[in-house]
């Protein structure tokens, strides 16, 4: 009995020759139908995924790129603004690129400088990754204090460029980013795109400018990662990240090391601990339970394995502002100019944290005092997403260089972002 099975060589490789002229033909004949047939499949799939619309895309769009080409800038009236923007009140006052100006720890930086007399030009791409109305009163905000924040993403280099054609800036505080441990599952690329290539663009530019400015940025605590030493300190090892987010940090500083050490730029990173206060980040916990609670609705509240506390070190935003303008005023000149370096130059990494770690459940308990609300709490363990049970700084380094010392504990800066968030979002006023 035959069937479909004695076509099979017996040895791979080996095929038994038909050797009949008119099925040689017919096969052929076959092989050409087939071939045409799926050729033309192949040719259908290339057209789809040529013209397919981005957003049917398996990839996740990033939201950044987007905005990549929504930038608009240019001509003698915006120079004005630029130059008008960073210029400083007094002759030793520097002049200030701020770049995630529209952010959240972006807008208190820049109004501080403002307010002491310092030039400051802002730049933000004002993506989506959350509300961009919240960026947009932020911007009027500083607007009213006279500072321009352009349109652009970091990426165009062209457009950074022409800034420091325009401006000789004395500094840089580079606090764009994509932020935030979780969305890093959803979009990975926009973390690439801000925080690693958005990165290496800004300093490129830097570098290549005569004088080259001193450059303060915003690392994160999130680099420690998997470390169990605590309280987390600079020496301490980072070479275990958690999150992508955290990966693209840890990279930002390897990258700082590296312009440092051919370019002379003059480099300070700042590992951020929680940022928390008024016109915050709504993606963050603090934020989005004033919200939920506000609402009624439950707040899931994450535990660790073995019903372990999550805490974290809650750092108000005024004693973040302070560490950043100490990192500012102590930074030492750039050494290269025109992308030579001419000496070594300053390099420094600083833990900015408020050392006083505080369980997740107690920042719900004030909110709870504070917004006159009972929370639906649901405890839930807390999922592999990145995010790590403790963050605690040890702040040692920042005190002795700039004497970087946090003054709010968790429940006096609360109070203070729910006064905000009620006055912004208009909502209940009876609590607080
Ligand atoms: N808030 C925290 O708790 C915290 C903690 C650790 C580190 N950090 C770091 O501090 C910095 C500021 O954080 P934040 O809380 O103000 O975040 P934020 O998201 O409010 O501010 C970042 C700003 O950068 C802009 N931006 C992002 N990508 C850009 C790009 N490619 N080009 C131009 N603009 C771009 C965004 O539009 C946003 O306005 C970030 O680098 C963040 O990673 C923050």
């Amino acid at each position: 009995m035959s069937s479909h099975l004695d076509n099979i060589p017996s040895t791979p490789g080996k095929f038994k020759m038909d050797k009949s002229p008119y099925r040689l033909r017919h096969s052929s004949y076959f092989s050409l139908a087939k071939l045409t047939f799926w050729s033309v499949v192949f040719l259908g799939i290339i057209l789809i995924f040529f013209f397919h619309s981005p957003s049917s895309s398996p990839l996740p769009s990033d939201p950044s790129r987007r905005s990549l080409r929504t930038s608009n800038w240019g001509g003698p009236a915006w120079e004005k603004r630029v130059r008008s923007s960073a210029k400083p009140r007094s002759r030793n006052g520097f002049s200030v690129l701020v770049t995630g100006a529209a952010g959240f720890v972006g807008t208190h930086v820049s109004a501080a400088l403002k307010r002491r007399g310092d030039g400051v030009l802002g730049l933000d791409n004002f993506n989506d990754y959350y509300d961009p109305s919240l960026k947009r009163a932020r911007q009027a905000l500083l607007e009213r204090s006279g500072i321009f924040i352009v349109e652009g993403d970091l990426n165009d280099a062209d457009l950074l460029i022409k800034l420091f054609e325009v401006v000789t800036f004395t500094h840089v505080m580079h606090l764009a980013a994509q932020a935030g441990v979780r969305y890093a599952m959803e979009n990975p690329m926009s973390y690439v795109h801000s925080n690693i290539a958005g990165l290496v663009s800004l300093l490129e530019v830097c570098k290549a400018a005569n004088p080259q400015p001193a450059i303060v940025w915003a690392s994160s605590s999130s680099v420690y990662g998997l470390n169990t030493q605590v309280p987390f300190s600079e020496t301490h090892r980072t070479d275990q990240p958690a999150s992508l987010y955290a990966a693209t940090k840890k990279a930002g500083e390897e990258i700082a090391h590296t312009y440092n050490h051919i370019y002379g730029l003059s480099l300070t990173g700042l590992r951020f601990f929680t940022v928390y206060g008024p016109w915050g980040r709504p993606d963050m916990a603090y934020f989005f339970f004033t919200r939920d609670m506000l609402k009624g609705k439950p707040i899931q509240i994450f535990e660790g394995p073995n019903h372990g506390t999550v805490a974290r070190d809650f750092t108000f935003i005024d004693d973040i502002v302070k560490g950043c303008l100490g990192a500012l005023d102590t930074a030492e000149k750039s050494t290269g100019s025109g992308g030579k370096k001419k000496g070594p130059a300053q390099l420094r990494v600083f833990n900015l944290g408020n050392t006083s770690p505080v369980p997740v459940s107690d920042l719900v308990s004030i909110l709870e005092r504070l917004l006159k609300v009972k929370a639906k709490k649901m405890i839930m363990k807390m999922p592999r997403n990145g995010d790590v049970q403790f963050t605690h700084a040890n702040i040692s380094y920042a005190q002795r260089e700039f004497e970087y010392k946090p003054t709010t504990d968790l429940q006096t800066g609360l109070k203070k972002f729910v006064r905000w968030y009620l006055t912004y979002y208009g909502e209940k006023k009876s609590a607080v």
